[in-house]
């Protein structure tokens, strides 16, 4: 079912397996109209089955991506890049290593940096110089993060270094060997650079996500639940199987 709120329109689907078709289909056909693309890109859990359907569609010669440039929303700070928990490693796992992308396109905050202040200012000056994102892929956080933007008292703009919340840390502590190992930090798009991104398409599945994603659509824009700042966009799909759907579901009935 497709239904508008506000400017956003959302697809509740059956399963985590329709929004990831349905994900795949979107980056694919941007993609081929426009071979030069700046895709925006995401990690965790959610962008995986998405990530798996974009890798069988290049087999099968259905999507050419020599010509695309990507940049990732967000990395751990610090980190190697060799490490297997970094998103990094993680991109290379579950895409780049599969498909013609030409590495010198992609873009990932360097979470080795030795100075983050400046990484930050070079990841903004390269997103600006690529022209901007296309299309730019979420997930969210249970907290309402997008990127590593975590409920704060305002919007930050640019890329910047954030302090991981307590929730975020442990959420993704399932990743790592135990808690105290995940970073503190990461380094993150703001908002700004999702903003400026010409189309956003956020996926969310699991009951989990239930709460956030009404608050995300019905609840007031506010940098407390930072995905609420995507009610301003223009061109915004958000894609939802049944349990993360299910709030707002009981909105339109
Ligand atoms: P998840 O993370 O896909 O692992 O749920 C989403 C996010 O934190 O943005």
């Amino acid at each position: 079912m497709k239904i508008k709120i506000g400017n956003i329109t959302v697809f509740l689907l059956d399963s985590y397996d329709m929004i990831s078709k349905r994900a795949a289909a979107m980056v694919a056909s941007q993609v081929t109209v426009k071979p030069k693309s700046v895709l925006g890109l995401a990690t965790g859990s959610t962008p995986v089955g998405m990530y798996q359907e974009l890798v069988k569609m290049y087999q099968k010669d259905e999507v050419d991506f020599s010509d695309i440039r990507t940049f990732n929303l967000d990395e751990y700070f610090p980190i190697q890049q060799d490490n297997e928990q970094s998103y990094a490693y993680y991109m290379n796992q579950n895409l780049f290593s599969h498909i013609n992308i030409k590495k010198e396109s992609i873009h990932i905050p360097n979470g080795a940096t030795s100075d983050v202040g400046i990484e930050c200012d070079v990841y903004d000056k390269a997103m600006e110089d690529a022209g901007g994102i296309d299309l730019q892929v979420l997930g969210i956080g249970n907290n309402g993060h997008i990127g590593f933007n975590e409920p704060n008292l305002h919007f930050e703009t640019g890329t910047h270094v954030v302090e991981l919340d307590a929730g975020t840390i442990q959420a993704n502590a399932r990743f790592f060997q135990s808690e105290s190992e995940v970073p503190r930090q990461a380094i993150s798009m703001g908002i700004r650079n999702i903003m400026n991104a010409k189309k956003i398409v956020l996926l969310a599945n699991g009951a989990a996500k239930a709460d956030i994603m009404e608050k995300m659509l019905y609840g007031e824009v506010s940098p407390h639940v930072p995905a609420s700042v995507l009610q301003l966009h223009r061109d915004v799909t958000v894609l939802l199987d049944q349990e993360a759907g299910a709030k707002i579901r009981s909105h339109i009935k």
